[in-house]
C-alpha cells in the first residue's frame, strides 16, 4: 500500500483523544495491557472498571474481529492502575499500520509507561505445544523489513527519535519478572521464550512458507503485536510480550491438519485462565518493585 498522507494522526489529534479519556476517568494507568485474541477475558478481571467501547472515543479505531470485544477499560489489577484493550486491531482487517497502533501514542500521553502486549500465535519451533505460553525475546517483521513500518513518513520528536533502536524492544527486566512470576505460579513446564515472527495474514502460511520463517530464526508466528511494539518502543514505553501458543504451525505435506481461527480460539480458552493468573502476578510484583525505588 503507498504511503497515504491522510493514514497519519498529528499529535494534536493523539492528544484529543488522551483529552477525552482524561475527562471521563480519574484513573491514571500506568501499564496498558492489549488483550489478544480469546485473552480478553483479562480486562473483566480489573477493579473499579471504567469502560469505553471504541466506537465511542474519538478518532479510535474499530475491531472487527470475532473473539475480540472492542472496548478500553481502566481499572486496577492486582491494586495496579492499568487500561486494558479488550480487542486490538490488524492490519488484516484493512487498517493501516498507523491505525493499528493508534492507542498506543494515546497511552503513551496518558503517562502510561509499562506496555503488556499478548496474543495468539502459531508455534514453528518444534518443542513447543499448544498451550504453551511464550515470552517474547525478540520479534521479526516480515512486513516491516519490507517497509510497513508504522513510523515511516514525518518523525514528531515529541513521541520520539527518527531512528529508534529495536534491539531492545523487549524489555529484560520485564522478562525476568515474567519468568519469576510463572516460577511461583507453578507455570514454569508450560513458559517457553523466543522470537515472534509478524505475517500480515489474514490466511494462515503455506508450508513452504513455515518452513522458511522457522529456518530464519522464528519461534512463533502471528498476526499482530510488532506495529504496537514499535510505536511503543519509539515513545519509551517498556514492553513486555506475551503469545499464547495456541496451534502447532503444519510443517509437513504428510500432514492432515490445518489452521483455522475457531482451532485457536478454542486453545485460547483452555490456557486463557493461566494467562491471566500470569499477567495478575506480574503486576503486584512490578507494584512491588516500584515501592522500592
Ligand atoms: N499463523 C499466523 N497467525 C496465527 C497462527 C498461525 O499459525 N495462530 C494464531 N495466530
Amino acid at each position: 500500500m503507498a504511503y497515504a498522507e491522510e493514514d497519519r494522526n498529528s499529535y494534536e489529534v493523539y492528544q484529543e483523544t488522551a483529552d477525552w479519556l482524561r475527562a471521563r476517568t480519574v484513573q491514571r494507568p500506568k501499564t496498558a495491557i492489549i488483550c489478544g485474541t480469546g485473552l480478553g477475558g483479562l480486562a473483566d478481571l480489573l477493579d473499579n472498571k471504567i469502560v469505553f467501547p471504541y466506537e465511542d472515543i474519538p478518532h479510535f479505531p474499530r475491531s472487527t474481529v470475532v473473539g475480540h470485544a472492542g472496548r478500553l477499560v481502566f481499572g486496577d489489577l492486582n491494586g495496579q492502575p492499568c487500561v486494558c484493550m479488550q480487542g486490538r486491531f490488524h492490519y488484516y482487517e484493512g487498517h493501516s499500520v498507523s491505525t493499528v497502533t493508534f492507542p498506543i501514542r494515546v497511552f503513551f500521553i496518558l503517562g502510561v509507561e509499562i506496555l503488556i502486549v499478548t496474543n495468539a500465535a502459531g508455534g514453528l519451533n518444534p518443542h513447543f505445544q499448544v498451550g504453551d505460553i511464550m515470552l517474547i525475546r525478540d520479534h521479526i517483521s516480515t512486513f516491516g523489513l519490507g517497509g510497513q513500518n508504522p513510523l515511516r513518513g514525518p518523525n514528531d520528536e515529541r513521541f520520539g527519535v527518527r531512528f529508534p533502536s529495536m534491539s531492545d524492544a523487549y524489555e529484560q527486566d520485564l522478562l525476568g519478572l515474567a519468568m519469576e512470576s510463572a516460577q511461583e505460579l507453578g507455570f514454569l513446564n508450560f513458559i517457553r521464550e523466543g522470537v515472534y515472527c509478524l505475517v500480515a495474514g489474514p490466511c494462515y502460511e503455506t508450508i513452504a512458507e513455515s518452513r522458511m520463517l522457522q529456518a530464519l530464526g522464528a519461534d512463533a508466528v502471528g498476526m499482530s503485536t510488532v506495529p504496537e511494539v514499535i510505536v511503543a518502543r519509539h515513545c519509551g514505553l517498556r514492553v513486555l510480550g506475551i503469545s499464547l501458543i495456541t496451534n502447532k504451525v503444519v510443517m509437513s505435506y504428510n500432514s492432515q491438519e490445518k489452521a483455522s481461527h475457531e482451532e485457536v480460539l478454542r486453545a485460547s480458552v483452555v490456557r486463557a485462565e493461566d494467562l491471566q493468573k500470569l499477567v495478575t502476578h506480574l503486576l503486584g510484583k512490578l507494584g512491588e518493585s516500584t515501592k522500592a525505588l
